[in-house]
């Protein structure tokens, strides 16, 4: 990313087009839109309703895409109907729906930290109605709810230490410092914090293993970027600037003054990004594999089997190390290509089955990089108004 960061400075800088802006100029417009990131300060502070209190902490669970699926009807009292809305699928990078599911496993379970903080207890019954099998379209999916959640006031809740973490935690997409593997104390804590006895959790940050996945990430970052369909899906995600962001506070954003000037100088448009030649295309490959590179070690979690609900336990089970992470300043980024379930990444994913010797009839469901690093800004979100319906 920095040399692809500087190479595109250095255009816009030397170019005649830009006489006039000054580097005032260039640093002020274009930061990212207050409203976008508002949902991260006192999250649900100006509610009473404490089901409404308890999701505007869930709606900050990190989840595929940025692109927020979840609807929480609230319709009946002391209960929460997770729904899915199907408008919101990533039908290329996830056909089956397994990656949007982790992510409202990542909801569910700052939702159950949230109320526990309250004293109430969740009693939450996972697809009621029963869903499609894990090898079914993502289309058949979001008919079906998600989750059913009762809760009560109950005097024997204790609060969740890791309540406190919730508003700082990211998925921190930024390059690590490659000479600092995980601590040993970190690890060790990390795998004391992880609860769930039904998914194994694996670290590789000593020998030759995370050098193999770096390159395996990489290649698979590569091959997702040079397939047309998927990169477009990710394209139509993405919001260019503040005004963009501000419409859609969701998907992935790209704000700053160097993205405000490459739009402006139709260098960076939706066009331009899928063409290979452009600097737009060449830069977000360079963004990519810029900071897979920039991994000194690698986590990741598998479950015995895929059913739907080993996907949301996944996903409760994955935020959690995310918030322990954040509480002892280890950084931490999902980087899934190598787990996606389409034709084109089937070599690739066996061959990183074989490298962390994963055996037949497992699903390794997220894979992350750990490491150190500044924490990045936080991402947008949708307003909590926008996902409830009362
Ligand atoms: C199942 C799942 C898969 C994800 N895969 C990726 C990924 O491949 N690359 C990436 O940059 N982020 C990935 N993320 C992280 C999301 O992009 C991130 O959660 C979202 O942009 C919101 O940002 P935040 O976590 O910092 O709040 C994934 C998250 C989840 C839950």
């Amino acid at each position: 990313m920095l040399t692809s960061r500087r190479r595109l400075l250095r255009m816009i800088g030397g170019s005649g087009a830009l006489l006039g802006a000054s580097a005032v100029g260039l640093t002020q417009c274009d930061t990212m839109p207050s409203s976008a990131i508002a949902p991260w300060t006192e999250p649900g502070h100006d509610r009473q309703d404490v089901r409404e209190r308890a999701l505007a902490h869930a709606l900050l669970a990190p989840n595929p895409h940025n692109l927020q699926p979840w609807i929480a009807d609230l319709r009946d009292k002391d209960a929460i109907t997770l729904l899915w809305d199907a408008s919101r699928t990533l039908p290329e990078t996830d056909p089956y729906g397994r990656q949007i599911l982790i992510g409202f496993g990542t909801f569910i379970e700052l939702l159950d930290i949230a109320l526990r903080q309250r004293g109430y207890r969740a009693d939450i019954t996972l697809l009621p109605e029963g869903m499609p099998g894990p090898d079914a379209d993502v289309s058949a999916l979001p008919a079906q709810p998600v989750a059913r959640i009762k809760i009560a006031k109950d005097k024997t809740i204790s609060p969740d230490p890791l309540f406190n973490a919730i508003p700082a935690r990211r998925s921190c997409k930024e390059p690590y410092d490659l000479d600092k593997p995980l601590l040993p104390s970190h690890e060790a804590d990390l795998r004391a914090s992880h609860i769930d006895t039904t998914i194994s959790l694996n670290i590789a940050k000593d020998g030759p293993l995370p050098d193999r996945l770096r390159n395996l990430t990489r290649d698979a970052m590569a091959l997702e970027m040079q397939t047309p369909r998927m990169l477009k899906e990710s394209i139509d995600l993405t919001r260019v600037g503040a005004e963009e962001i501000a419409v859609n506070p969701d998907g992935i954003d790209l704000h700053g003054p160097m993205f405000w000037w490459l739009k402006r100088f139709g260098i960076m448009t939706r066009e331009k990004a899928m063409q290979p030649g452009t600097m737009a295309y060449q830069g977000g490959i360079d963004y990519a594999l810029g900071w897979a590179g920039a991994t000194p070690s690698f986590g990741w979690i598998a479950t015995e089997g895929n059913s739907r609900a080993q996907q949301i336990a996944a996903g409760r089970a994955y935020v959690r190390l995310n918030l322990r992470a954040t509480a002892q300043g280890v950084a931490m980024h999902p980087v899934s290509q190598l787990l996606q379930e389409y034709p084109e990444m089937s070599e690739l994913q066996q061959q990183f089955r074989t490298a962390v010797g994963a055996k037949p009839g497992t699903t390794i469901q997220m894979l992350f990089r750990l490491g150190y690093a500044d924490q990045s800004a936080p991402s947008p979100r949708r307003p909590l108004d926008s996902i409830i319906r009362t």
